[in-house]
């Protein structure tokens, strides 16, 4: 692993999800087109990856395009799809060789055949890798989660193999994109935005949120380090009085 400049840090933050906004904001401050933006932005993901182990966490979740996005510009779409394509090719070596294990959320079925294959390959590649679990959310939303768990434990159901006592918040989590993943601790957001535009409706019941002025062009891994040290001198209750 490349040195990341990190302060030497023990959070217990294990899982950390991100919604990386402000791509577009980014690049129109600066004079350019906003698919600029995201380039930056895919770019940073590298950092943040390979800081995360060192930091202690275990898990990190990427909201990269929402079923909302899907709304803009058709040429803004195309461009961020090609750029999941070039992350894919020139990462997946490396993140094997890291130790990454890549996995994606989200409805693959409206993404186009080129990319769901890399997709499907590049989990493939990483299935054995245990030192950082990364899972990025491509055509994801919280509700069309929750419609598509729905589905398949109506199928479940019908194949006689879900009975309707057995229902309970883990048999739900099992059968929804995360099955099998820890609910994420800390969500942060950059952009300023101080909403969760669908993300892990299910999962983020109790999370820690960070909402951040920066946009996502701008986080480091310092940055997720101070996020970190802030998530510490939280006190967590989860509905409970503390002694
Ligand atoms: C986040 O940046 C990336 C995606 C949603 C795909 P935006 O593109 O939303 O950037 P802003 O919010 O317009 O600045
Ligand atoms: C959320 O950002 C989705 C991602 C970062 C992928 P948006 O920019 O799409 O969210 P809104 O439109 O500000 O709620
Ligand atoms: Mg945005």
């Amino acid at each position: 692993m490349p040195n990341t400049r990190v302060t030497h840090f023990k959070p217990s933050a294990a899982h950390v999800a991100i919604i990386m906004d402000g791509n577009g904001r980014w690049a129109t401050r600066r004079g350019l087109p906003r698919l600029a933006g995201h380039k930056r932005g895919v770019e940073r993901v590298r950092e943040v990856v390979e800081a995360c182990p060192e930091l202690g966490v275990t898990h990190l979740t990427l909201y990269a395009f929402s079923t909302e996005n899907w709304k803009r510009a058709e040429d803004e779409v195309a461009g961020l799809m090609r750029l999941f394509r070039w992350y894919i090719r020139k990462e997946a070596a490396k993140l094997v060789e890291a130790g990454v294990r890549l996995r994606f959320i989200g409805n693959r079925s409206r993404l186009d055949e080129g990319l769901q294959k890399l997709m499907a390959s590049v989990e493939d590649m990483t299935r054995e890798n245990t030192r950082l679990n990364m899972t990025v959310a491509i055509d994801y939303g919280g509700r069309d989660e929750i419609i598509r768990a729905t589905e398949r434990m109506i199928d479940a159901a019908d194949a006689g193999e879900l009975k309707r006592s057995c229902l309970d918040e883990d048999t739900i989590s099992r059968f929804m994109d995360t099955g099998g993943l820890p609910d994420p601790d800390l969500v942060l957001r950059t952009s300023g935005e101080v909403r969760i535009s669908n993300f892990l409706l299910w999962q983020a019941a109790y999370a820690e949120y960070n909402f951040l002025d920066i946009c996502w062009p701008d986080f480091t891994a310092e940055t997720l380090s101070h996020c970190l040290e802030n998530y510490n001198s939280r006190e967590r209750r989860f509905g409970a009085v503390m002694g």
